[in-house]
């Protein structure tokens, strides 16, 4: 039977990207015997447009029913007045934890080629694979209460609650341990346990698993010094497992390490295999209808859902190698071009990847 996928492509450069990712799906269905059916709903601001709502039921559907889902990108100044509920970034939120994907997986893996576009020395990035495990469903992006209000002095009043519970923390801790015994076998697991009770139980939790997985060596670090270890010396982690936010502010700062955010996929999954793969970057309203938006992140994440959702480690090595031969023949987009480089647009670069795959 074959595999359902949903492409929600989204807003400012989501359709752009998206469109190219397709094109390798098609590619590799058409050459190399990948058996998919692909379906199109409208999510974010797009959908909001449309539906009044970030996350039209029907969306929510179609993604329910689904295997995978590749995910383009939303939000952009258009809709950031509006209430929070009706915002495209609570789209996706509810998307992450309708469909229950705890387990955001992001990769940050330096091309050689691109060694002297990072924003640190070529010695401190190159050979770099780190793997970031995030928790995507709960932590402070969730927890109740939450909201705004004015006070008994008056004053307007704004509050979030950073809140796991230890099944939270061990669901996410069994997968990252999963994941670093499969890697390099270490396990950096960062929190903010000085200061933050929810960190205290993440820590005790992350040591209480760490007896089912001695072959794998846990280490804890404060989220303040992993921010500057991972731009002073990112080589000493191998994979590293956090909270929501932290996981989300230090998959951005790790992006920049292979020299751009336009190269950095991910993959949100549940318990079941069932995955949404997106970027890590956004909607990049900056640059958005220009044809000039880095389509690598997003085929790097098809290339996550061959693997992790479809069940083919050999296309997804196909899509890896013909990334590395774009990069090879001197195709850059805009965010990673050099002196002796010249600029593709997404387009021809996603034109490149499809051609080296046929
Ligand atoms: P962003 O990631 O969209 O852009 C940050 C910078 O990186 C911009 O200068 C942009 O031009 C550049 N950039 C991003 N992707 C690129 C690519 N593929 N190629 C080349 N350059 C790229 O972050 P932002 O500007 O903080 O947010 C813009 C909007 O995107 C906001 O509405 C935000 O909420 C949303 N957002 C959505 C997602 C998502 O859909 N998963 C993720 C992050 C931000
Ligand atoms: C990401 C984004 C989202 C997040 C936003 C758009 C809700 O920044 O996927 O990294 O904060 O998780
Ligand atoms: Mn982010």
């Amino acid at each position: 039977m074959s595999a359902k996928i949903l492409v929600m492509p989204g807003d400012g450069v989501g359709p752009e990207i998206c469109r190219e990712a397709v094109r390798v799906l098609e590619a590799l269905a058409s050459d190399h015997g990948l058996d998919i059916e692909l379906d199109e709903a409208l999510v974010g601001g797009a959908a909001i447009d449309a539906e009044g709502d970030p996350l039209p039921e029907s969306s929510l559907a179609a993604a329910r029913a689904a295997d995978a889902v590749l995910f383009g990108a939303i939000g952009g100044p258009a809709w950031d007045s509006q209430p929070r509920d009706k915002r495209p970034e609570s789209g996706l939120l509810r998307l992450r934890a309708e469909l229950g994907l705890f387990a955001n997986l992001r990769p940050a893996i330096l091309y050689p080629q691109l060694a002297h576009v990072s924003a640190l020395k070529r010695d401190i990035v190159a050979g770099l694979d780190i793997m970031i495990v995030r928790e995507l469903t709960g932590g402070i992006y969730f927890g109740k209460p939450s909201g705004m209000h004015t006070n008994a002095n008056g004053r307007r009043e704004a509050f979030n609650t950073m809140r796991y519970d230890e099944a939270e923390i061990e669901r996410i801790g069994r997968a990252a341990f999963d994941i670093a015994r499969a890697r390099g076998g270490r396990l950096c697991s960062v929190d903010k346990a000085n200061v933050l009770d929810v960190s205290q139980l993440w820590r005790d939790v992350m040591n209480e698993l760490s007896s089912d997985y001695t072959d794998v060596e846990l280490t804890h670090m404060y989220v303040d010094n992993a921010a500057m270890q991972l731009v002073r010396a990112p080589k000493q982690f191998d994979t590293v497992v956090t909270g929501n936010l932290f996981g989300d502010i230090l998959s951005d700062a790790a992006a920049m390490l292979t020299g751009s955010i336009g190269m950095l996929p991910s993959a949100s999954m549940d318990a079941n295999g069932k995955g949404l793969y997106e970027p890590v970057h956004g909607s990049a309203p900056d640059i958005a209808g220009q044809d000039v938006a880095n389509p690598l992140a997003i085929i790097l994440s098809v290339a996550m859902m061959l693997r992790y959702t479809l069940d083919r480690a050999d296309l997804a090595d196909k899509v890896e190698n013909a990334v590395g031969y774009a990069l090879d023949r001197g195709l850059r987009t805009r965010d990673i071009v050099d002196d002796e480089t010249q600029i593709a647009s997404t387009q021809e670069m996603g034109g490149a990847i499809v051609d080296m795959l046929r």
